[in-house]
């Protein structure tokens, strides 16, 4: 049986861990650690609140205090490290946040680890305890479209404030291993879609667009290839990690799915035509969709200026976990998508929700309201404010 300490488990990949873990090993200890930023939710994990074996506590990565009395009064062998600062375009706004919590967070955190499992008298093995830190791809930087994918080994040369602080991160927890002896792990994944993620990224943001009729923003001209995996598939390999990885030891987690970002929205936009063709009831609840009003959903997309220093494309060798692990993902984008599109229509008030608070349509304004659209005087500007909503 394992104690896990799960850090960001109110946020889009976290929740889905949290409910992974939970289906599969109902008799582990989770307890949950989220300062419930705008991206924390912690209405995600209400089905576990009432029993025994989960906690919430509300609370910094960076209080090392109230993390160390955590660790040591619930007697946590198992830390999956999800907490962060997660938005590249935030990042470009407002780096501070990611400096703060992705890397001096992630050092509390790891001083943290060292001081209550290292300690003298330390009721747990060091070797049972186990520090997992939930890493991107990203932090290998932007590859030309014939180079090969990154290896584990790679070069990191990240480019925006998110991946250098995810980066930072990375280099601090590898070091944790190497020089205390921490039994440590990391994953870099590719970009996860599915339920409960927050709707400033491209998937769950083009279809939240879509439902209420508004236009999809395609940064510059859509061309940048993304590796996408479902976040189930991610919570997977986690798991195999956690039970099968080496100490000390990084592992890809791809998709094995590369796509341009038109490709991407255009495959949700037709999910949503033909949604709204089998299921006429959708109508009513989404009157503003274009399938409602006979014209196809991609009608709504726009190229806007382009996100400063975009990484072009990013690729990820995941032979490692393949090899090692046995891990291959199991949805394909086809299937990981529908179940997506079904996840936001089945479940409107969550997003609505969230769309309705103050903190979404200032970030909406901040990053679109003024964005030009390419091809205008202006194109090129740091957007300091967003898309113009260009229906
Ligand atoms: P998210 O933004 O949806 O959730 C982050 C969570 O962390 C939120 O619940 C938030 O409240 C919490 N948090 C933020 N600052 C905190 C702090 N100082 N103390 C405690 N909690 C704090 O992020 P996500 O998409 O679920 O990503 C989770 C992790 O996975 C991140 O580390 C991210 O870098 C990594 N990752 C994400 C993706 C992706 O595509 N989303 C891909 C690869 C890796
Ligand atoms: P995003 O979901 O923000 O993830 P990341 O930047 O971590 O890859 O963006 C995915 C891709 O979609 C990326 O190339 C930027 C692009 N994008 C848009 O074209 N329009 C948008 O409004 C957003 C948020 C992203």
């Amino acid at each position: 049986m394992r104690r896990l300490l799960v850090t960001g488990g109110a946020g889009f990949i976290g929740t889905n861990f949290v409910h992974y873990w939970r289906s599969g090993h109902p008799q582990d200890l989770i307890v949950v650690l989220d300062a419930l930023t705008y991206a924390g939710n912690r209405a995600n994990l209400a089905a576990f609140e009432s029993e025994p074996n989960f906690r919430f506590v509300r609370g910094d990565i960076c209080d090392r205090s109230l993390i160390e009395e955590v660790l040591s009064s619930e007697a946590i062998d198992t830390v999956v490290h999800f907490a962060a600062e997660s938005h590249v375009d935030r990042s470009i706004v407002s780096p501070d946040a990611f400096i703060r919590t992705n890397v001096v967070g992630t050092h509390s955190l790891l001083e943290s680890a060292r001081a209550v499992w290292l300690s003298e008298g330390a009721s747990n093995g060091l070797d049972l305890c186990r520090f997992h830190h939930v890493s991107t791809d990203e932090v290998f930087g932007s590859l030309e479209s014939q180079a090969s994918p990154s290896t584990e080994d790679s070069h990191l040369r990240p480019t925006s404030p998110y991946a250098a602080s995810k980066a930072a991160a990375d280099l601090l927890v590898r070091s944790y291993g190497h020089t205390y002896g921490l039994q440590v792990t990391s994953s870099n994944c590719s970009n996860n879609y599915g339920p409960f993620q927050f709707p400033e990224k491209l998937i769950a943001l083009t279809i939240v667009s879509v439902l209420q009729g508004r236009s999809i923003p395609i940064y510059g001209d859509g061309m940048q290839v993304r590796d996408w995996l479902y976040v189930i598939d991610h919570c997977r390999a986690l798991e195999r990690i956690l039970d099968s990885g080496r100490p000390g030891i990084s592992y890809n987690i791809g998709g094995w799915a590369p796509r341009i970002n038109l490709d991407i929205v255009r495959l949700l936009c037709d999910l949503l035509d033909v949604a709204f063709v089998r299921q006429p009831s959708l109508r009513d609840r989404f009157p503003d969709a274009p399938p409602a009003r006979s014209t196809p959903s991609s009608s709504l997309m726009r190229h806007v200026s382009d996100r400063p220093a975009h990484d072009r494309r990013y690729a990820l060798d995941p032979r490692r976990i393949a090899s090692e692990l046995r891990f291959q993902p199991e949805f394909t984008i086809e299937e990981g998508l529908y179940q997506t599109v079904q996840w936001y229509l089945n479940n409107d008030a969550w997003w609505r929700a969230i769309l309705t608070h103050h903190q979404y349509s200032d970030w909406i304004a901040t990053n679109y309201g003024s964005r030009p659209r390419p091809g205008t005087p202006t194109d090129g500007m740091l957007a300091s404010a967003g898309v113009r909503d260009t229906t």
